[in-house]
């Protein structure tokens, strides 16, 4: 995710500004920039790259001399990775530079109205409307310019910003992405994260949503959206800087679990205007949308089980025919693909080489390619057709757990869109699912909550040699990634089986005290499942049941039961996931794992 700080003081600022996004570099970027006043105006660099690209550039900090400044390095979201699109923005005389972390949702509208005043944009970024319409509001007063851009601007940022009318003071700003501010003996500090700071101070200030801080060499003042004073407390941060890097977290694998109810809402909610779905990026028209008449999910790992999923969402919403490949078989199976055929690739990296050859394959056959991705600018991001971004920012740990999450709510979204379009629902049925889907965010947090109970529970499993997942229909795609999870971070054993199939091999491998954990969180058929969890309880498993809540019929039936809140049936992956990465998580570190790195994997898998 991108990083932000800012330093006001009495040392020269760039070496600082340098410094602290080094702390912050493994948070992922693609671009870096500064900002820097010298007394007369702002000056500014940035550069595609590396942060030793910019630091080379401005001789360490060197070329941009002042004591007030703001840096920043940059998760391409709006635009790709590019000098134009990377942070600071300027406002168009260049005496207001913004740096910005998250989404804001309106900027179309936002940019559309500032162009029709006259203001003329110089990147494709969501953030350079902030510098504009900072701009436009401000008469004199930073603080009542800032205060009524919060009025306007939907979505979620923390922003470091100076003016150079006002070089004694900078501004932090806050809504929904994490900002603190700090002091030390020669200034204040800004910062997205607490390792850029904790060299200089472990007494810091957590900016809460909507509120404002503005920082002078010798003191940091508060206000809320209103401009009005509040009061503040510090927080001392106990933590090692690999401990900060992590927020606190043990592993990152844990920190991005927690961060899932954020990234589902960053990749639905942007998409959602007045009611309707609008993925801008996507470009595809209606009728481009009816004339689909079969579509290919193709993908590898986890990538490949949100499209498992999605293939029931997409047939039950959309009654499109779907067929879901792993893209190191698609690409040598010569699939039938005509004009009409839909070839969707879903990737975190962007770089997977078997997912890559089974786009350029399918753009070969002249079919049209969607890819869903999460890195901007990456090669499957380029080289599709169309593109639908998931906006979990960078994940670290081998392990997926965000990007499968935005993946999943990404494809749902495409799914009601492509059914509403092509007239299979109607508006009050859209309707109620998006309702359904803004509520997953504060359901996965609701889960996430629970972790404590699931730790519990691993722990009986730290010594299992084979564990089964059983699950139907989008159960048993839970229970493909449930099987995945478990097995490459734990090292344990464990198969995914179609709980009907159960009879026709494998369970002749259950006996006394083998662990199975049972997905059934379809109503429709969850009689089966129950009945297929009652043949291996008979055979001596030890069920552990992930259902949603108000099942009772599972209480009497499994050993231990985990309640999901009530959603959309199409939509309960995205909560029926969240214990078993936990469970994952607690048996792989209960076995003393390398949970971020487990043995033998990569993060981006670029060869075949
Ligand atoms: C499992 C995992 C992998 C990836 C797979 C595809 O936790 O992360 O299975 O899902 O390697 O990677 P991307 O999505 O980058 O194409």
């Amino acid at each position: 995710m991108c990083g932000i700080v800012g330093y006001i003081g009495k040392k020269q600022a760039a070496p600082i500004l340098l410094d602290g996004l080094a702390k912050l570099e493994y948070r992922g970027y693609d671009s870096a920039g500064m900002a820097v006043y010298n007394g007369e105006k702002i000056q500014m660099a940035k550069a595609t790259g590396r942060l030793k690209v910019l630091s080379e550039m401005t001789y360490e900090g060197e070329t941009l001399p002042g004591t007030v400044g703001i840096g920043h390095t940059r998760w391409a979201t709006h635009g790709a990775p590019t000098d134009s699109n990377a942070h600071p923005h300027f406002n168009e005389t260049e005496t207001i530079a913004v740096v910005h972390n998250g989404i804001i949702e309106n900027y179309m509208k936002l940019k559309k109205k500032l162009e029709d005043k006259g203001y003329q944009f110089s990147s494709e970024t969501d953030t350079e409307v902030v510098a504009h319409l900072l701009d436009y509001y401000y008469k004199g007063d930073p603080l009542e310019a800032i205060t009524k851009i919060m009025h306007r601007v939907e979505g979620s940022y923390a922003l470091g910003i100076i003016f150079a009318e006002h070089p004694d003071v900078i501004y932090a700003v806050r809504k929904d992405s994490p900002l603190i501010v700090g002091r030390s003996g020669e200034g204040s500090l800004i910062a997205s994260d607490v390792p850029a700071v904790l060299k200089y101070t472990r007494n810091v200030y957590f900016i809460e949503n909507e509120e404002i801080a503005r920082l002078s060499t010798e003191a940091i003042v508060f206000f809320n959206v209103d401009g009005e004073s509040i009061e503040k407390e510090s927080k001392q941060i106990e933590w090692d800087i690999h401990a900060a890097e992590k927020g606190g977290y043990e592993h990152f694998m844990l920190k991005e679990m927690n961060e899932q109810p954020a990234t589902v809402r960053d990749t639905i909610s942007p998409r959602i205007k007045d009611g309707e779905i609008v993925i801008e990026e996507l470009g595809m028209g209606d009728e481009e949308i009816r004339q689909i008449d079969k579509i290919h999910i193709v993908a590898c790992g986890s990538a490949y089980h949100t499209g498992f999923t999605s293939k029931y969402v997409f047939e039950g919403l959309a009654r499109i025919p779907v067929e879901v490949d792993l893209a190191s078989e698609f690409r040598y199976r010569n699939p039938i693909l005509n004009k009409n055929t839909l070839v969707i690739i879903i990737s975190q990296s962007g770089e997977t080489a078997d997912s890559l050859a089974a786009l350029r394959m399918a753009k070969e056959c002249g079919v049209t390619t969607l890819g869903i991705v999460n890195v901007v600018g990456s090669s499957i991001a380029r080289e599709a057709d169309k593109v639908m971004y998931t906006w979990a920012g960078p994940e670290i740990a081998v392990a997926t757990t965000k990007a499968y999450s935005a993946q999943l709510v990404a494809q749902y979204l495409l799914a009601i869109l492509f059914a509403k379009v092509r007239g299979k629902i109607d508006a009050e049925q859209v309707s109620t699912m998006l309702h359904d889907l803004k509520k997953l965010p504060d359901q996965i947090e609701l889960l996430l909550s629970h972790k404590e109970r699931i730790q519990k529970f691993a722990n009986r499993f730290i010594a299992a040699r084979d564990v089964f997942f059983l699950g139907r229909g989008i159960d048993y795609a839970i229970s493909m990634e449930g099987s995945l999870k478990l097995k490459e971070i734990s090292y344990i054993h464990s198969e995914a089986y179609a709980a009907g199939e159960l009879k026709h091999g494998t369970i002749s491998l259950i006996e006394e005290g083998t662990p199975v954990i049972a997905v059934a969180t379809q109503n429709e058929i969850l009689k089966k499942t129950i009945s297929n969890v009652v043949e291996v309880r008979s055979r001596g498993a030890f069920v552990m049941a992930v259902t949603t809540e108000g099942t009772a019929e599972m209480e009497k039936t499994a050993d231990y039961v985990v309640y999901i809140p009530q959603t959309n049936a199409y939509f309960s992956n995205s909560l029926a996931i969240i214990p078993l990465q936990l469970f994952s998580y607690y048996v792989a570190v209960g076995k003393g794992c390398d949970v971020d790195k487990p043995r033998n994997l990569a993060k981006s898998v670029t060869v075949e």
